[in-house]
């Protein structure tokens, strides 16, 4: 029987975490469970960083960004004996299991702990949406509709001055902020790492656009891809364009989650809690054609994202 159980965010902060810790607490308590929270991820953990907290802990923060229980990214939790140590601080706690909120790098690091037999169980939480167990992470609806409102604006403002715009946005590896923003926005183009630049389809595009006297033109890049400096020349060169680059970075983690992430952190996360009191651990909650399912967390590690090639195709004909 499930006593104890500890909750602790990791990686990338997504807005929805706090909403995630709070359902999480309040599903426990109500089950009789007492609820840990550790502060600072796994770095935290083995600090022994690690509180026990009441449902008054958890009120108030729904709405709010980030999570109040702070993260990190702790590379020597690939170090077998970190993890070990990780796992001897909960048991000396005699805290009966783990759940981690965070993305990819948070569920190899739980793994490692499931390998040596302790109880965790996975909910995505990155604004990226690259976790490929789920069909959405919590945060990405709250990152997207962030990077919606920055591209209106800059549109405002690209089209009094008759520009191109370039804009970066986040996703460290994964296309799916820049492409669902696009189709979202009416992009002109959109450039990920699966679906790279077309460039002189683009140039073409902006000269006839151009020519037809549009007053602005939209073009929606993943990170860590290309030197978007570089590129506006080129479209001021080939496609006579005026063009701006913007990076909106980590603008577009913050704010107030929407409501679809706070229904998501709360459907995803009683499921968390019943895994536990099933005996079910070792395993990553996830949201599969709008069911909550669970999935062993070795399988998940192995499963290949989706790359939205069908919504890639959307862009490019409505554009
Ligand atoms: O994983 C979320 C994310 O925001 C990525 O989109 C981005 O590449 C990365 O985190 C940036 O991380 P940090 O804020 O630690 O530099």
């Amino acid at each position: 029987m499930i006593k104890k159980l500890a909750i602790l965010t990791s990686g990338g902060d997504a807005p929805g975490m706090n909403a995630a810790i709070r359902v999480c607490t309040r599903a426990g308590l109500f089950y009789g469970i007492d609820m840990y929270v550790v502060y600072d991820g796994f770095k935290g953990l083995i600090e022994g960083n690690i509180k026990q907290i009441n449902k008054e802990f958890t009120s108030d923060i729904m709405n709010r960004g980030g999570t109040i229980i702070r993260s990190a990214r702790l590379e020597e939790f690939k170090d077998p004996a970190v993890v070990e140590k990780a796992v001897r601080i909960l048991k000396d706690f005699e805290i009966d299991g783990l759940i981690a909120i965070g993305g990819d790098g948070t569920y190899r690091g739980l793994a490692a702990m499931a390998k040596l037999g302790y109880p965790v169980v996975g909910m995505p939480g990155t604004i990226d949406n690259d976790v490929a167990s789920t069909d959405e992470t919590i945060g990405f609806a709250t990152a997207l509709n962030t990077i919606c409102e920055c591209v209106d604006r800059i549109k405002d403002t690209s089209g009094s001055h008759q520009r191109c715009s370039i804009i970066e946005v986040m996703g460290r590896h994964c296309g799916d902020l820049a492409i669902f923003s696009s189709l979202a926005e009416g992009a002109e183009a959109c450039i990920t790492f699966d679906h790279p630049a077309k460039e002189q389809e683009l140039f073409r595009r902006l000269r006839k656009m151009k020519a037809q006297n549009k007053s602005h033109a939209i073009v929606i890049v993943s990170e860590n891809l290309l030197d978007i400096q570089e590129l506006a020349k080129k479209i001021e060169q080939q496609a006579g364009f005026a063009t701006r680059t913007e990076v909106l970075g980590r603008l577009q983690r913050g704010g107030s989650p929407v409501a679809h992430d706070r229904i998501l952190a709360a459907r995803l996360g009683t499921e968390a809690i019943e895994l536990f009191r099933r005996g079910e651990h070792g395993r990553v909650v996830g949201i599969h054609h709008n069911n909550v399912v669970s999935i062993d967390i070795f399988e998940a590690l192995e499963m290949k994202r989706d790359i939205h090639s069908n919504l890639m195709k959307l862009v490019e004909m409505l554009q």
